[in-house]
């Protein structure tokens, strides 16, 4: 059962600063659920694409679009390790994973009502006992009462390359400039658009991850949660 007691750490930050990585170790570590926001964006683009095929985000009424996220059938699951998303019955783990639903899903984001149609959905996640959240707006909008919130940050150039990599391993072909460039515009319509903006919450602790590998962000996670979560549930 959900409780609003239940502890809450948020992973905030932009695409491709390894958000997902970390929040699977921390979750790992702790043995708590997680939530991947940008998954639901992303579902929703999918959707919305699927029912408008070749139609620009900004040419499709807006009221289609939040009825579309209102009416996400989806279920997760574990694959591997990885999450696995479930979509009516069809497995859309690697579906969403493209730069085309990431950009799609970021313009969609936008929406007010979009993120309004996803908020309930989002808070559900947190079950007992804990949750560990990633995406943009967890510590700043859907979970302001969290124990821990870690806004993670790394260069553009560095974040593009991870996501190069992250790609190639999974046999998405794709040029690094154009991924930087993709990023750029990403980021930029993320951190400026009036609905719940990419930024740290003001009680957030900023980690600079340019130069460090996952097991030294996940420490460095693990080391703020001994300090602040255990105390504060135990
Ligand atoms: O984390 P991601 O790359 O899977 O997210 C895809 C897009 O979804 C991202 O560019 C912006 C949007 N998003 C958001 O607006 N709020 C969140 N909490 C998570 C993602």
């Amino acid at each position: 059962m959900s409780k609003t007691t239940d502890p809450v750490i948020c992973l905030d930050g932009p695409s491709g600063v390894g958000k997902g990585t970390i929040c699977l170790a921390v979750a790992e570590k702790l043995g708590w659920h997680i939530l991947d926001s940008g998954s639901l964006y992303r579902i929703a683009a999918l959707q919305v694409s699927r029912h408008f095929p070749d139609v620009e985000v900004e040419s499709i009424k807006e009221s289609q679009i939040v009825d579309i996220a209102s009416k996400l059938s989806v279920s997760y699951g574990q694959k591997n390790s990885e999450l696995a998303i479930i979509l009516d019955g069809e497995d859309i783990t690697q579906l969403i994973r493209n730069e085309k639903i990431g950009d799609k899903a970021s313009k969609i984001a936008a929406i007010p009502a979009v993120r309004e149609a996803l908020l309930a959905r989002q808070r559900a996640f947190l079950t007992n006992p804990g949750l560990v959240a990633d995406g943009r707006d967890m510590g700043t909008v859907v979970f302001p009462q969290a124990v821990l919130k870690i806004y993670l940050t790394a260069s553009p150039e560095e974040r593009a390359e991870r996501r190069y990599k992250q790609l190639k391993d999974k046999g998405i072909d794709v040029i690094l400039c154009d991924l930087v460039e993709e990023l750029r515009q990403r980021d930029e319509r993320d951190m400026n658009r009036e609905a719940a903006p990419l930024k740290p919450a003001s009680d957030a602790i900023i980690i600079d991850t340019t130069t460090l590998d996952i097991k030294q962000v996940t420490d460095e996670v693990m080391d703020w949660v001994s300090q602040r979560v255990i105390q504060d549930i135990n």
